[in-house]
C-alpha cells in the first residue's frame, strides 16, 4: 500500500484487481479446469485438474492403447519405474535426496506402513505421541497398529490436548516426549486450523527424547516448501490429491531417512523388491534401495501420470513463490474479514488460523457458531468450501489458479450472508462436506 493510500481502499474491489494484475502467478490459472460459475476454495481437499495432468493422462492411455503390457518398459516414462520416478521429482518438491521419496500407495495405506515400521515398541517404551486434533484416519491406523503390537492405545497413544479447541501448543507436544514414547507421529499442518508446526524444533526434541518422529504432511505437501533432509525427520507419508492435484484417490507418497534405508518395512510386497532382480520371482525378501523398498503393490498408473502432468507446474512455478502468494492470499483473506468488521457484532466469524506465517499452512479456517449453514450459503452462492465440525468453514485459496478478487469476493459473502440472513434460510439436505 503506498503511504498515500487510504485504509479504506485496500479494502476496495480495485484493490483486489490491482493485486491480480501485479500477480507473477497470475498466468498459472489458465493451466487449471476451473468449475464455471464457481469460485474455488477447497483444494486443500481436492485439488483442480490441471490441462498438464490431463495431458499426461491421455498420453498414458494413449500408450496402453498402443503398447498394451509393453508400455510397463517402453512408454515414457516406462511404468515400472514410474513410482521412482515420480519419487526423484517429488523429492525436489520436499527438500529430499531423490531415492529417499517414493509415490505409492495413499495416505492412510503408507501411514500404516509407516507406523508398523518405525514403531518399535520396546520395554517401557511403547508409547506413540500425537495430538488431540489429528485426522481420524491417523488415529485409527495408530490405534490399530498399537494394538497389533499387543498394546493398548488407551495407554500407549497420547493425543496431546488442545488448549484452545484450534491449535496445539508445541510446548505441550514436547512435554509429552518421555522416555516411555517410541514414536512422535504428527501432522505437519493440522487440516482443521491450519496450524503449522515447527517441524525442526519438534523433531529435535523427539530425538533428544530418544524417540523416532514422522509426520503425515497431507496439507503442507505443494503448498509450502519441505526440507525433510534437513529437518532430519524419520519419515513422512502425504497425498497427492490436494494441494498437488493429481486427482481424487491418486497415489500417495513417503519419505524415509537415509539413516533408516535398509530397515525392513513392516508390510512387504513385491513392488518393493530391488527394481533389477523383481522379476527373478525369488521368496526371499531383497527391498529395493531407498524409499523404493516401501512399497507394496503396482502402481496405480493413471494417477500417478496425472502426478507427472500435476508436477510441471511445481517445477515450473517454484514452490518458494506459490509459499509466497499462499501466504499473500491468507494474509489478504485476513485482513478483509477484520477490515470488513466481520469479527465483530453482529457477524460473529472468528480466526481460527494462526496469523503468523510460520505457523500457518494454505487455508484459513473460519469459524462461527453457524458455520454449518454459512457453508452452505456460500455453496449456495458459487463458492467452493468445506466445513468441519463443530464450527469451521475452511477457506484455501490456491496460489496456481485462485485470484486475488475472487478472495475479495468470498470476503464480502460472507458479509452478505450475515446481513441477509441467508444463512439461516438454508435447509440441511445432507452432511456438508
Ligand atoms: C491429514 C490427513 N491424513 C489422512 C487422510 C486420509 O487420506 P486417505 O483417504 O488418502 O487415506 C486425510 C484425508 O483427507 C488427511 O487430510
Amino acid at each position: 500500500m503506498s503511504e498515500t493510500a487510504r485504509p479504506h481502499d485496500v479494502m476496495g474491489e480495485a484493490h483486489a484487481l490491482t493485486l491480480d494484475a501485479a500477480d507473477p502467478l497470475a498466468r498459472f490459472r489458465d493451466r487449471f479446469f476451473v468449475p464455471v460459475e464457481s469460485v474455488y476454495l477447497d483444494g486443500n481437499s481436492l485439488g483442480l485438474l490441471s490441462v498438464d495432468a490431463e495431458r499426461a493422462v491421455l498420453d498414458a492411455l494413449q500408450a496402453w492403447k498402443v503398447k498394451g503390457i509393453a508400455g510397463w518398459l517402453d512408454a515414457d516414462p516406462p511404468w515400472f519405474t514410474l513410482g521412482e520416478t515420480l519419487g526423484a521429482r517429488m523429492a525436489a518438491l520436499v527438500g529430499a535426496a531423490p531415492e529417499s521419496v517414493i509415490v505409492t500407495g495413499t495416505t492412510t495405506v503408507n501411514l500404516h506402513q509407516m507406523i508398523g515400521t518405525f514403531y518399535r515398541p520396546d520395554g517401557v517404551r511403547r508409547k506413540i505421541v500425537a495430538t488431540g486434533l489429528d485426522f481420524p484416519s491417523d488415529v485409527y491406523a495408530m490405534q490399530s497398529q498399537i494394538r497389533l503390537r499387543g498394546g493398548d492405545p488407551d495407554g500407549d497413544l497420547v493425543l496431546v490436548p488442545s488448549r484452545d479447541g484450534r491449535t496445539i501448543d508445541e510446548d505441550d507436544l514436547i512435554a509429552a516426549m518421555t522416555d516411555e514414547v517410541a514414536l512422535v507421529m504428527l501432522p505437519s499442518v493440522l487440516y482443521r486450523s491450519g496450524q503449522l508446526f515447527d517441524i525442526p524444533r519438534l523433531t529435535g526434541a523427539a530425538h533428544a527424547a530418544g524417540a523416532l518422529i514422522g509426520f503425515d504432511c497431507a496439507h503442507s505437501a505443494g503448498a509450502l516448501p519441505h526440507a525433510f533432509d534437513a529437518w532430519n525427520i524419520d519419515f513422512a507419508i502425504w497425498c497427492s490429491y490436494k494441494y498437488l492435484n493429481a486427482g481424487p484417490g491418486a497415489v500417495g507418497a513417503l519419505y524415509v531417512n537415509p539413516r533408516h534405508v535398509g530397515a525392513e518395512p513392516a508390510l512387504a510386497g513385491w513392488w518393493g523388491y530391488r527394481k533389477d532382480r523383481q522379476f527373478d520371482m525369488v521368496h526371499d525378501w531383497e527391498g529395493a534401495a531407498g524409499a523404493g523398498a516401501f512399497q507394496i503393490s503396482t502402481i496405480p498408473l493413471l494417477s500417478a501420470a496425472a502426478l507427472l502432468g500435476s508436477l510441471a507446474i511445481f517445477e515450473d512455478a517454484g514452490i518458494d513463490a506459490i509459499r509466497q502468494k499462499s501466504l499473500d492470499q491468507t494474509d489478504y483473506l485476513i485482513a478483509l474479514v477484520e477490515g470488513l468488521g466481520l469479527t465483530e457484532a453482529p457477524y460473529g466469524y472468528r480466526i481460527g488460523t494462526p496469523r503468523e506465517h510460520h505457523r500457518r499452512g494454505g487455508h484459513v479456517a473460519i469459524e462461527h457458531d453457524e458455520g454449518a449453514g454459512i457453508a452452505l450459503a456460500l455453496k449456495e452462492r458459487g463458492f467452493v468450501v468445506d466445513f468441519r465440525q463443530p464450527d469451521v468453514v475452511r477457506l484455501a485459496p490456491i496460489a496456481l489458479s485462485t485470484t486475488y478478487h475472487e478472495v475479495w469476493r468470498v470476503a464480502q459473502a460472507l458479509r452478505e450472508i450475515i446481513d441477509t440472513g441467508a444463512y439461516l434460510e438454508v435447509k440441511a439436505s445432507g452432511p456438508v462436506t
